[in-house]
């Protein structure tokens, strides 16, 4: 059950000169507890019994059906604690589609104001949409609300500010409740539209109120399920500051179906929500994510790292004299892939020195104590060689490897030409 599906096999993504097994520490994606089979199969048999679910299949939902956005309101109320007028609800197939909508509403040339490193997709996103993504400065809180005063200071034209203020990816800060009160503040001030990604809300047990929650004139916040149920299932709540806006973005675009919710994905989570497998499967998943918190705080132990309860990943800056990207390298070729700070940042310049270990990707806890393991070693190695040498040794990676696979020879990967497109 918890093989990898076979277009995401690793061997497939792993560069030529690794070696034949990987351990992927990259990917943020949810464990899979036990639990989301026996819910699929209870949604699907519900579905089969229902005499309306071919014509359910039949239609697209631009937005979302009437009951999803019910549903929508209903599991959001986790979240606002208040009651939410479903009709500002639209549903899409997941955040980048929720993203692209709400960024082909903005004036060409717009400034994208986000934390300084984010979603790793974001800039790609802003800049494919002719926006402009801006960094702010960050603290262990998230956006610094001065920092964004400043950023604001000669800039004229649209401004929208991106956050994500609950475990922050991605270095897992938490936004406080003051803070999110000064940031709302302080946009109202200026003039600037919030879009919250919240999608770690409910696997963080301490998260506080939205942003939308208090400033929801200003605010659109969106809740993927691709965090705290399955990245596969393409499904997201985007909550309009209004029912009017919701409208409003939706009009232009209910005959382009690229980012329409899947019904089966619709029914099934509906099906979740209305019968409480939805928080069932929340707690399961909260529970597999604390087990792997526990493995990594006893295994990482060369240098500290920074992570949040619910996170699917912990941040590591590095001491000085080791270098992300001498790390990552070394790692990829004992078979561990992790990401640089560099994948995450907005600009090229001051990215911090840091790497981002994902503790969820690999499918087993064996994968994932084997994984931590090798990078822990390597980690104690690379910190170790640093404080005896200014100079990087480019071997290192090659002589630990050796050790790690206890002599066993390398072979070198068959290369194969790439077709013309
Ligand atoms: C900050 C953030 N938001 C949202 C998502 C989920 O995106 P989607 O809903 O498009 O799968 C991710 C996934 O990597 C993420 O890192």
């Amino acid at each position: 059950m918890n093989e990898q599906p076979r277009h995401n096999r690793l061997e497939e993504l792993m560069p030529e000169s690794s070696p034949k097994f990987a351990i992927d520490l990259t990917t943020a994606l949810p464990p899979a507890p036990h639990i989301i089979h026996r819910a699929l199969e209870e949604a699907f048999r519900q579905m089969c019994r229902a005499d309306t679910t071919t014509m359910d299949i039949r239609h697209n939902r631009p937005g979302g059906a009437r009951e999803d956005v019910e549903c929508g309101s209903r599991w959001l109320r986790g979240r606002f604690e208040q009651e939410l007028d479903p009709e500002r609800i639209v549903v899409t197939n997941g955040t980048q589609s929720a993203l692209n909508l709400l960024f082909g509403t903005m004036e060409p040339g717009a400034t994208l104001f986000t934390e300084s490193i984010t979603y790793a997709v974001l800039k790609q996103l802003a800049t494919r949409a002719g926006l402009k993504p801006i960094g702010v400065p960050v603290d262990q809180e998230g956006i610094i609300p001065e920092a964004l005063e400043e950023g604001c200071l000669g800039r004229t034209g649209q401004r929208v500010l991106f956050c994500n203020p609950t475990v922050h990816n991605p270095t897992t800060a938490v936004m406080g409740g003051a803070r999110r009160v000064h940031l709302a503040e302080t946009c109202r001030r200026l003039g600037i539209s919030i879009i919250e990604d919240d999608v770690l809300g409910f696997l963080h047990p301490d998260a506080p109120p939205p942003i939308a929650a208090f400033a929801p004139d200003i605010t659109w916040y969106c809740m993927s399920v691709s965090k705290c149920f399955a990245m596969g299932l393409r499904f997201a709540y985007l909550l309009a500051p209004s029912a009017d806006r919701a409208r409003e973005l939706v009009a232009p675009v209910q005959r382009l179906s690229w980012w329409f919710p899947n019904a089966l994905s619709s029914l099934t989570i509906n099906h979740w929500i209305r019968t409480g497998l939805a928080q069932q499967i929340i707690d399961a998943v909260r529970a597999d994510i604390r087990e792997r918190h526990a493995i990594a705080s006893e295994i990482l132990t060369a240098t500290e790292y920074v992570t949040k309860p619910g996170s699917l990943h912990v941040w590591m800056p590095l001491p000085d004299r080791v270098e992300r990207h001498a790390l990552v390298n070394a790692a990829k070729l004992c078979g561990i892939l992790i990401r640089p700070a560099d994948v995450f940042a907005v600009s090229d310049s001051r990215v911090p020195n840091a790497v981002r270990v994902s503790l969820t990707a690999p499918p087993t806890t064996n994968d994932l104590t084997v994984g931590l393991s090798i990078l822990d070693k390597l980690l104690g190695w690379e910190i170790q060689k640093a404080k005896e040498s200014p100079f990087n040794d480019p071997t290192l990676g090659l002589s630990l490897l050796d050790k790690l696979l206890d002599g066993r020879s390398r072979r070198p990967r068959e290369t194969r030409s790439k077709p013309l497109r």
